[in-house]
């Protein structure tokens, strides 16, 4: 089954470098970002798992739990994650799924087998505490991820929800939001106080409504 936006993320139970993963248990009330990883013991993807490690204080800092995976066995991945604090400066500190039976992979959609039939391609799933998918993203194996884009749209998603406005080009936490189309200039003026500017009818530029 193709997954979309919106729709509920299927839950699961698998094995990983921190034990059995009860996915639903796992994400509880918080957010998820949960990320393939073609191959143990490859390049690309050491990087990329010591980049999210580093980043985890601010995955934290947003109510987020991050839950890495990749189709090779657990004892793979266990010497792999030694060689990922080796090689990338810090601890390994979030949990990498054993998929090894593919039974995560295949519920994601995350082996395109046009591009390759045995590894995952790099795909990014963010998903609510509603547990409703919120993101897609799918990167070929030989390009490593942006992972602070991840967290800019964890920015955007939450700020959203929270607010009548969406989030213009290359947006980032502090800048300027826009209103949504569909809320008057009367609501308008409740809801945003500090005023906006308006370029068009249908482009009103106001403050981050949180700052
Ligand atoms: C890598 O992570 O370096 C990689 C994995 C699969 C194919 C190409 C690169």
């Amino acid at each position: 089954m193709t997954l979309r936006l919106g729709d509920t993320a299927p839950d699961f139970s698998q094995d990983s470098t921190e034990g059995t993963i009860d996915f639903y248990d796992f994400v509880g009330d918080s957010w998820a970002v949960l990320f393939s990883h073609p191959k143990d013991f490859t390049p690309v993807c050491t990087t990329e798992l010591g980049y999210v490690g580093k980043l985890k204080p601010e995955f934290d800092k947003r109510n987020v739990k991050v839950l890495g995976l990749s189709v090779d066995p657990l004892s793979d991945h266990t010497q792999w994650v030694g060689d990922i604090e080796e090689t990338q400066g810090h601890q390994f500190n979030f949990p990498l799924l054993a998929d090894a039976d593919r039974k995560v992979s295949d519920l994601y959609d995350m082996i395109h087998p046009n591009a390759n039939d045995t590894l995952t391609v790099r795909s990014v799933f963010i998903i609510d505490p509603a547990k409703k998918v919120r993101l897609i993203i799918t990167y070929p194996a030989s390009t490593g991820r942006n992972f602070d884009e991840i967290l800019r749209v964890i920015d955007s998603l939450q700020l959203t929800d929270g607010y009548k406005v969406a989030t213009p080009v290359n947006w980032k936490d502090g800048d300027d939001v826009i209103i949504v189309p569909a809320l008057s200039d009367e609501d308008a003026k409740e809801r945003f106080p500090k005023g906006w500017v308006a370029h068009k009818p249908y482009l009103r530029v106001t403050p981050q409504p949180n700052k």
